[in-house]
């Protein structure tokens, strides 16, 4: 058999283990090795395998013309030499036949050639089994290709004759692998940084959600499943673990919105806008909430709605104050009209009484001013009403010199609603400005006592208030009631819901007030 030898070529796929091994099975029958177990018929063969001419046999033809690199070694020779190297094998690693006939194939092999997989073929050869690994070798012009090697043992009868092996060069599929291993590597690190940052970006918003207190939820479409966050649910009352469905949720909703709100979603979903809205929840405990939504509808390629999501924000504080504040407002009005009223009335009174022009502008000078002293105590009172200590310190102070002691005020400690506090305010400027005009505060001795107590009654509390004055000139009574008498009188008994009346006795006044207090503590109210 010669290498040279025209032969026709078997060609066919590159090898498979599969292949090697029938070709093994091949040389086996072929040769008719099977069963002779003799070292005569093992020479025999190594001899035939070396001549040159081409034998007959189809099957060692096929191998000596496969395209595929083979060789076969003799394992009962020492270290297991080549005897038969076909042309594949001797174009694949660029030696000639005659430099490798007798080697052992490790010739091939690189220092960095994997150990490990050496190993496994150095075990498989030993135990005399098939083995497929790849190895690194090198060409005669020093370049080098990963070798595919198939190795399978021949038998003849039960002893090991010949070594059959395969050698394909897997450089570019191996490239290939390296390639596709190096772009997957390349993917999961993508896959997992972005997963990282779709983790993260999520920690972000939740984190926000969060701090700004903003349940989210979502409510499909298609099968009306409602999802609520944690925080939305500790907004609704629930703890964050309580499982909350659509039908739970519906039932928190305040009963007279939940119409309102059935619209706010019908509206949004069919107008593609924006779902914005605040209702009312009730929470499980009981407790009446309010909470903003703003949302949006989510469609898909066909324009069929599938999701409405958004966030939810109790805004509970805020309506509380926006109500405070209309109510504020309304109040502010109200004591702007009062007040304007009282002016106005001051006004037209004094100049009724025909004082001479500077009087008139004392008089409604020192009126208005007293009004703006009850105001100011209201003031720092933020108009929840004022004591009646603070009420008369302020309106008698412009009549009490430093130190002057001839006005005394005593009594337990009141709380005046506003409107009270302003009546008694002018009252108290009127009845001291009539004191130093004509009673006690006229010469250098006479005195005034203020003092009042509370009366505990069923179904209100009374205040009762003396104004009585002492060691003034005789006291002649008025023959006309001037604005000041009236005022009063008969504007005092009105705002005081009580009574009040001026007695003018000859040794000094006395004024008489009994008022409705208010329910403690005292709010907004007239
Ligand atoms: C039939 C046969 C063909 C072989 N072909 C190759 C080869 O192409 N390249 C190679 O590196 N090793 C090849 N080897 C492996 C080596 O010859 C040797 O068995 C291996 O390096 C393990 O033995 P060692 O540790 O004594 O070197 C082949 C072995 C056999 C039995």
């Amino acid at each position: 058999m010669t290498a040279d030898t025209e032969v026709p070529l078997a060609r066919g796929p590159p090898s498979t283990c599969e292949y090697e091994a029938s070709c093994a099975h091949a040389i086996e029958t072929s040769l008719g090795i099977q069963g002779l177990g003799m070292h005569r018929e093992h020479d025999r063969i190594v001899t035939e395998l070396a001549r040159t001419v081409d034998g007959a046999d189809p099957f060692a033809a096929a191998v000596r013309a496969s395209q595929m690199a083979m060789v076969i070694t003799d394992p009962r020779q020492h270290d297991n030499p080549i005897v038969f190297a076909n042309d594949a094998f001797c174009a694949l690693t660029g030696y000639a036949r005659d430099e490798v006939l007798g080697r052992n194939c490790r010739f091939l092999q690189e220092p960095e050639t994997d150990r490990v997989e050496i190993g496994r073929l150095r075990e498989a050869i030993a135990e005399g089994v098939p083995v497929e690994v790849r190895l690194l070798n090198r060409r005669k012009d020093g370049g080098l290709f990963w070798n595919r090697l198939f190795v399978s043992p021949v038998f003849q009868g039960d002893d090991l004759a010949f070594f059959v092996a395969s050698q394909f060069d897997a450089t570019s599929e191996k490239a290939r692998l390296e390639h596709l291993e190096t772009d997957r590597e390349a993917l999961e690190r993508e896959v997992e940084r972005r997963t990282r940052d779709l983790s993260e970006s999520e920690e972000r918003l939740r984190f926000v959600l969060e701090a700004g207190r903003l349940g989210s939820w979502s409510l499909d479409l298609h099968d009306m499943r409602f999802a609520a966050s944690e925080t939305f649910k500790v907004v609704l009352g629930l703890d964050p673990d309580d499982p909350l469905g659509r039908t739970a949720y519906e039932a928190l909703i305040h009963a007279d919105d939940r119409a309102r709100r059935d619209e706010a979603v019908a509206a949004c979903i069919a107008g593609h806008g924006d779902y914005d809205i605040e209702y009312r929840i009730v929470t499980p405990a009981g407790e009446v909430r309010w909470l903003k939504f703003r949302g949006r509808p989510f469609y898909g390629d066909d324009g069929v709605p599938f999701r409405l999501a958004g966030i939810a924000l109790d805004v509970t504080d805020r309506k509380h104050a926006e109500a405070h504040r209309a109510l504020l407002a309304n109040e502010l009005n109200h004591r702007v009209k009062n007040t304007l009223a009282t002016v106005q009335a001051i006004v037209v009174q004094t100049l009724r009484a025909n004082l001479s022009p500077a009087e008139t502008r004392d008089v409604i000078q020192g009126r208005i001013h007293s009004l703006a002293a009850a105001s100011d105590v209201l003031t720092r009172e933020k108009w929840d009403g004022a004591t009646l200590a603070e009420v008369a310190t302020t309106a008698l102070a412009p009549f009490r010199a430093d130190g002057d002691r001839r006005i005394e005020v005593r009594g337990p400690e009141v709380m005046l609603t506003p409107r009270q506090a302003l009546a008694f305010s002018m009252a108290f400027h009127e009845l001291a400005t009539n004191a130093v005009k004509y009673g006690a505060l006229t010469n250098g001795v006479g005195r005034i006592l203020l003092d009042w107590d509370v009366l505990a009654g069923s179904p209100f509390r009374a205040l009762r208030l003396t104004w009585q004055e002492f060691d003034g000139p005789p006291v002649n009574p008025p023959t006309r009631r001037g604005f000041g008498s009236r005022m009063i009188e008969r504007a005092l008994a009105d705002e005081l819901e009580g009574r009040a009346e001026i007695d003018y006795r000859p040794d000094g006044i006395i004024f008489t007030a009994q008022a409705r207090l208010p329910e403690a503590p005292a709010g907004l109210r007239d």
